[in-house]
């Protein structure tokens, strides 16, 4: 998700030299968690400084306010299954169909205080935009740009070397993401001007972050919609796919919601008492690492990683799958199972070990919404259905994308609980 910013970042300034390094990254899984730690660094946005601060404080009081977003998601979503399974309970669903429609709702309810229910005029393209025209530029084609690869990076003595198409794509998207991200502000200033109450992430930066520029406003403010709507999707379908596939594992999951949620629907108070959901989620983040490669890392001087050298000015991609696949530091790897986070000999750090969300400075500022948003909906899905997948559908493990989104969303079918 964020190589493609990088990109669009050098659009508009000087090329910078990337070197590739031959590690084994994965030998070293620990070494790597103190480098991050260790680099003051972040190749990727636009507007690096005070973003920490800007966003991270905002966020767990944001989670509070935000919440019934996130209860209301989770009841649309409940309430679009059933009426599936009501009208055609032999045919398999599509799950990410209404879990994106509904996670991007939520998204732009966060950042810009309403969901968009059909379509908004933006003025710099001189035209209206449907919500799927704008999911789609605010998303699709984002995450579809940054795996496009730029021969140029593998010769970096090459850089002088127009590329044009490329960067005319780049451009092309930049603006239309700009031109969006502008309407939907310009939208919202007109609100608060209107004095509607303040409710969104828009409304606290345009009242507290006198010192950021409006581009850097409508970055900051992407980076949460893009963040909410893709990587969250990624995680949660992984885990239903998994889920589906192993019916002793849903049915342990099903019997711990049981056992402390009754006839209640599972809330976010639960989940601190529900470890077996919880290392359901982990052990996704592990297996199908949605960032696989954590945002590239710049080292101002020279470095010794696990014995190899790493000379001031390299930029450097670290490889969270391999990590996470690594025989040395995880029990049969490539098996998905939640248990090994819950025997007694795994460390509860050993949570953080899968490094899903990054780490140090620049760590995911949005994990613990990651975790609400995930938790409560596995956990609801699993509570009111019982899942299987369609014929067929247990070889779709394919992936696309930055993230790492399933090439074929998965099809299951379900059946109502009691
Ligand atoms: C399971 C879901 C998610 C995963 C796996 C994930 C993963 C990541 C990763 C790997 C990074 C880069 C960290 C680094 O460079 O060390 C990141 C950064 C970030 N994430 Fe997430 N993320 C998730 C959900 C979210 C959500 C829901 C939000 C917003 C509400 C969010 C907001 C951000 C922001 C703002 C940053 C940039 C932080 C900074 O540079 O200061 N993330 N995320």
């Amino acid at each position: 998700m964020y190589g493609c910013n990088k990109r669009l970042q050098r659009l508009s300034q000087d090329d910078k030299t990337i070197h590739t390094h031959k590690c084994s990254w994965s030998k070293c899984a620990g070494l790597l968690l103190q480098f991050l730690f260790s680099l003051n660094l972040c190749a990727y946005c636009f507007c690096c400084h005070n973003k920490v601060d800007l966003v991270i404080n905002p966020f767990n009081n944001m989670q509070k306010r935000h919440r019934s977003h996130r209860d209301t998601m989770r009841e649309n979503v409940a309430s679009r299954l059933h009426a599936h399974v009501k009208n055609a309970p032999q045919e398999a669903i599509n799950f990410r169909k209404i879990f994106e429609y509904e996670l991007f709702g939520i998204s732009l309810k966060q950042a810009i205080g309403k969901n968009i229910e059909d379509s908004i005029y933006v003025e710099e393209l001189g035209t209206t935009l449907s919500r799927d025209e704008i999911f789609k530029v605010l998303v699709l084609d984002i995450m579809e740009a940054a795996i496009d690869v730029d021969w140029r990076d593998f010769f970096p003595y090459l850089t002088w070397v127009p590329n044009k198409s490329l960067e005319m794509k780049i451009q092309r998207l930049y603006t239309r993401r700009s031109a969006v991200m502008n309407a939907l502000i310009d939208d919202r200033k007109k609100g608060i001007a209107s004095g509607e109450e303040l409710n969104c992430y828009t409304d606290y930066l345009l009242s507290e972050a006198k010192t950021l520029t409006s581009e850097q406003i409508a970055m900051l403010l992407w980076e949460t919609i893009i963040e909410t709507a893709d990587t969250t999707l990624v995680t949660t379908e992984w885990a239903m796919y998994e889920i589906a596939k192993d019916s002793n594992r849903q049915g342990r999951l099903y019997q711990e919601i049981q056992n402390v949620c009754g006839s209640n629907k599972i809330t976010e108070e639960h989940l601190s008492q529900l470890p077996y959901l919880s290392a359901v989620f982990h052990e996704t983040l592990r297996k199908h690492s949605p960032a696989p490669i954590v945002p590239l890392r710049y080292a101002h001087e020279d470095t010794q990683l696990g014995g190899y050298y790493v000379p001031a000015g390299s930029e450097i991609a670290i490889n969270i799958y391999g990590c996470n696949m690594d025989k040395n530091q995880w029990e049969s790897p490539g098996e998905w199972k939640p248990e090994r986070f819950l025997e007694p000999k795994y460390d509860p750090m050993d949570l953080y070990k899968t490094m899903a969300f990054g780490a140090g400075k620049r760590v995911c500022a949005g994990s613990l919404q990651a975790m609400l948003i995930a938790c409560t909906t596995i956990g609801r899905l699993v509570q009111e259905f019982e899942w299987k997948l369609r014929d067929g559908e247990e070889e779709n493990v394919d992936t696309v994308g930055l993230t790492t989104h399933k090439l074929h969303p998965m099809h299951a079918i379900l059946k109502r609980r009691n």
